[in-house]
């Protein structure tokens, strides 16, 4: 029986990399999965995610020196994930950030398994930045996209200019939690649903694979939750899965108790979407800052350094970075928690062990019937 036909969960390869679980922790920014998360999911054997966006807000010399603080805490993270595990370990680089390419060099340097780029379109090789005594490490570099026009022009610059292609993709559907590469408008309707664009992708990707003579795994995220979901988009010609709400919920997750309880605590209708101050939608759990925000009041900041290249910070009425970052401290009366549209199924605090148990057990149930 070849592995699509077996009720268990079929291994993930990317290049000369075998991952037993198909399931990779997508990166939460700002705190919310650093290396005690990361580490955890790839001691189980899926692919462990640290965000790089904001990880630096916890050091002391953050507001006066940002980019170094930035590095420290991305090497320091990255360090500390390897000396727990030997498991596979990712980091989340958004495109927007100011400092992309000094985090993709210590991400590099680290020698990292994977690189996750979200947030913009990738037109730079992060490898390309580089030395070429780094070239040579078999750091794998994913894009993270929301439509198959992305996925091509990314795919097709790189084939132009670098003559070589991603080693993966994720394609990000519209229930994803955090920023979303979609006007608000197509966020409901059905021809952006993520059972739509995969297809589309797949087929776009399905033209380099045959260019370049290499396999390109295409992972979907947005919204899976269950492993019945992870069945059906396995089914549906997936490779993998990303998955980020559903490790908020756990003992690992790097977040404050207060942060994780908020998704325990909230209900189906106070996933809303926000005009984040970085120019693009955001999913996030209702509270009274948001509610203040909208009603029009200001949260004042000073803003010393632009750590989202896009950020409209002359005229937004709070800080992103700093509302996230108390957020992820637990103070939520100051900041609010982004979330993906299931996070109202979160009831309780697990652990990552648990979680993938289950996840596992419910993948094969749906796989039996
Ligand atoms: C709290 C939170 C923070 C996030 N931060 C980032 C980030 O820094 N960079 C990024 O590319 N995606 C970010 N995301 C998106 C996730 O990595 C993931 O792709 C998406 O949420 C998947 O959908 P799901 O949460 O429904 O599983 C974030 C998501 C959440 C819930």
């Amino acid at each position: 029986m070849n592995e699509m036909n077996s009720k268990k969960m079929p291994r993930l390869k990317i290049g000369d990399l075998e991952i037993k679980i198909p399931i990779v922790q997508g990166g939460m920014g700002v705190g919310i999965s650093l290396s005690r998360l990361a580490s955890a999911v790839a001691k189980i054997g899926a692919i462990g995610v640290i965000a790089a966006a904001g990880i630096g807000m916890l050091e002391p010399d953050f507001s006066t020196n940002f980019k170094e603080a930035n590095k420290r805490a991305l090497r320091k993270e990255i360090r500390k994930a390897k000396e727990m595990t030997n498991g596979i370990i990712g980091v989340n680089i958004m495109v927007a950030s100011s400092d992309f390419n000094e985090l993709s060099l210590v991400a590099i340097e680290e020698g990292v398994d994977l690189i996750f780029l979200g947030a913009g379109l990738p037109l730079n090789d992060p490898k390309t930045l580089v030395l070429d005594r780094l070239r040579k490490i078999p750091t794998k570099v994913v894009p993270i996209v929301s439509s198959a026009k992305a996925a091509n022009i990314i795919f097709k610059y790189w084939a132009r200019h670098y003559n070589h292609v991603p080693d993966a993709v994720v394609v990000e559907g519209p229930l994803a939690g955090g920023h979303l590469g979609y006007k608000k408008e197509q966020i409901n309707d059905p021809n952006y649903k993520l059972e739509k664009i995969l297809p589309e992708v797949i087929s776009v990707i399905k033209t380099f694979e045959q260019q370049f003579n290499k396999n390109i795994p295409v992972i979907a995220a947005g919204g899976i939750y269950s492993g019945k979901n992870i069945y059906e988009f396995i089914q549906m010609g997936a490779d993998g899965v990303q998955m980020a709400t559903r490790f908020v919920g756990t003992y690992e997750c790097d977040a404050d108790v207060k942060f994780k309880e908020a998704y325990v605590e909230c209900k189906k209708e106070d996933l809303i979407l926000i005009d984040s101050p970085v120019g693009l939608p955001g999913r996030a759990i209702r509270n009274k800052f948001i509610d203040d925000v909208s009603a029009g009041m200001k949260k004042p900041f000073k803003c010393s350094w632009q750590c989202l290249k896009s950020c409209d910070f002359k005229n937004s009425p709070y800080c992103i970075a700093l509302a996230l970052t108390n957020a992820k401290k637990g103070n939520m009366d100051e900041g609010f928690a982004f979330a993906g549209a299931n996070a109202y199924k979160t009831d309780k605090i697990i652990s990552v062990k648990e979680l993938f148990e289950t996840l596992l057990l419910e993948y094969e149930k749906a796989a039996s019937i």
